[in-house]
Formats: C-alpha cells, sequence, structure tokens
C-alpha cells in the first residue's frame, strides 16, 4: 500500500453533505484534513464530529479577500498539499428557467460553482507545486454534461459545463507541473442540496472523488468521471 504519511488535503464546502463525507474518507486512508467552510463555526463543528486531527479554515470560494486570508492562515501551519477537493457549491435555479433567470443569479452561481474553484487552484498553486503527486479534483454534475443541460436549471448546468471546461484547461495548464485535475459526478446523493428521495448515500456519492484524491491513475487528467469510469463531458 502507497503510503499516505503527511498527505495533506483541503476540501471546500467540508461541513455537510458530499464534502464532509470526502473529508472523512480521506481522514480513513490517513491523509491530514483542512476543512474549509464560509463559517468558521460551521468548519469547527465538522472537525469535532469527526474526532481527529482537522484543521479547520474558513473559506467563502466566491470572495477573494476571504480566498487569500485562507491562504495566509494555511500557510502558518503548512508549506505542501496534496490534494484540493474544489467540492463547495449551490443549487439555486428554484422557479427560473433560461429565459427567466436573472443576471445577478448567474453571475453568483458561476462565481460559486466554477469561478471559486479556478481562483482557488490559482492561489494554493505554491503549495500544490510542493508535492510529488499533486491532484485536484473538481465536483461537478452529469447536469452539466453537454447531453444533459436543462432549460430549468439554467445557472447550475451552465455552472458545471463551465467547471467542466476549466477542469479541461487547468488539466492543459499544469500538465508541464504534474498536477492533474479532474472533474467528478457524484450522482443523485441524500443531503440538503439532493433532498431526501435522493438514492444514494454522501459516503456513495463521495467514492469516486476519494478514488480520484489518491489511488487513480495518474494518467487520467482533464476527464470527467462517474463511479470511477470516465464519462463524456
Ligand atoms: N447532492 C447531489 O445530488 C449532487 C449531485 C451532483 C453534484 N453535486 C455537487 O456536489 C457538491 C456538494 O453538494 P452537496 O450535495 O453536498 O450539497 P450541500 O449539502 O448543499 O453542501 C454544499 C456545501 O457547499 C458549501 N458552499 C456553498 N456556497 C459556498 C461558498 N460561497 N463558499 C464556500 N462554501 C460554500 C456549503 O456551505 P454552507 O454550509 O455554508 O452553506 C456546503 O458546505 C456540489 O458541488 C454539488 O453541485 C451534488
Amino acid at each position: 500500500m502507497k503510503s499516505t504519511q503527511g498527505k495533506r488535503a483541503l476540501i471546500t464546502g467540508g461541513n455537510r453533505g458530499i464534502g464532509f463525507a470526502i473529508a472523512k474518507g480521506l481522514l480513513a486512508k490517513g491523509y491530514e484534513v483542512i476543512i474549509t467552510s464560509r463559517s468558521l463555526d460551521n468548519a469547527q463543528q465538522a472537525a469535532q464530529k469527526l474526532q481527529s486531527k482537522v484543521i479547520p479554515l474558513e473559506l467563502n470560494v466566491s470572495d477573494d479577500s476571504s480566498i487569500n486570508q485562507t491562504l495566509k492562515t494555511l500557510r502558518e501551519e503548512i508549506d505542501c498539499l496534496d490534494v484540493l477537493i474544489n467540492n463547495a457549491g449551490v443549487y439555486p435555479d428554484e422557479g427560473v428557467n433560461i429565459l427567466t433567470i436573472s443576471r445577478e443569479l448567474l453571475d453568483s452561481t458561476m462565481n460559486i460553482n466554477a469561478f471559486g474553484a479556478i481562483r482557488i487552484i490559482q492561489a494554493f498553486l505554491p503549495l500544490l507545486e510542493k508535492s510529488h503527486d499533486a491532484r485536484v479534483v473538481n465536483v461537478s454534475s452529469d447536469g452539466g454534461a453537454l447531453s444533459d443541460l436543462s432549460a430549468d436549471v439554467p445557472s447550475y448546468s451552465l455552472s458545471k459545463l463551465a467547471l467542466n471546461g476549466a477542469t479541461i484547461m487547468l488539466a492543459q495548464a499544469l500538465h508541464s507541473q504534474r498536477i492533474v485535475v479532474n472533474s467528478m459526478c457524484p450522482g443523485w446523493v441524500k443531503t440538503d442540496m439532493g433532498g431526501a428521495d435522493a438514492p444514494r448515500t454522501p459516503e456513495q456519492g463521495a467514492d469516486t472523488a476519494i478514488w480520484l484524491a489518491t489511488e487513480a491513475p495518474r494518467t487520467y487528467s482533464g476527464k470527467f468521471f462517474r463511479d470511477r469510469q470516465v464519462i463524456s463531458f
């Protein structure tokens, strides 16, 4: 078995849902985990539930000053990051479609779900570059796959389409640094976002992200996965 001694992973939106399940799974594999949440209280509460060494930090992915502050705080604790999981996301298209959605809602969903991930990778790059096995996982959705785009879920679908596009570009841009970047879809998962009728548990939803973060062949980069299989963008 590969040693995970000293390996570190940071998860955005790690205080609940799929992000929390990813944190739990990575801890079980021996990773040190940094749980970030837009509320420090929520990050601390999530860390306490895990009863292991977890660093809780505040991070609002749509706010550059929050990203910079988190990086500054983190650098006081660590100088290298092996895994970055861009998991934070919103699903806010209740009652709107592509013909009625406002610019404000388009802006905010794109900022959180897509641009946040790009800005975080840019900011945390100096820490990722120090790792010999750096991996970035973007938690996307098949709702952002070209064949599944829905006019009734406009900002969410567009944001995940953009996130998948960013995965392709970032994989290309980071190839020479040997940093791999992939997107994954967790399936329909029972969380606050997925609702009570969803068939998958957060642990099932987290599985492919954990696999990509730890054991997936490093030859995969710039790909989109579901259930550990490559799917079409
Ligand atoms: N559940 C599903 O069926 C499903 C399906 C496909 C894809 N996904 C994707 O999986 C990821 C996790 O979803 P989930 O089901 O676990 O959702 P969730 O239970 O609603 O959790 C969303 C997480 O994102 C955080 N978040 C939202 N906006 C943020 C911001 N601006 N900055 C930092 N954190 C922010 C939330 O923080 P707060 O607690 O502060 O709100 C929360 O931790 C999302 O990217 C989602 O699109 C989910």
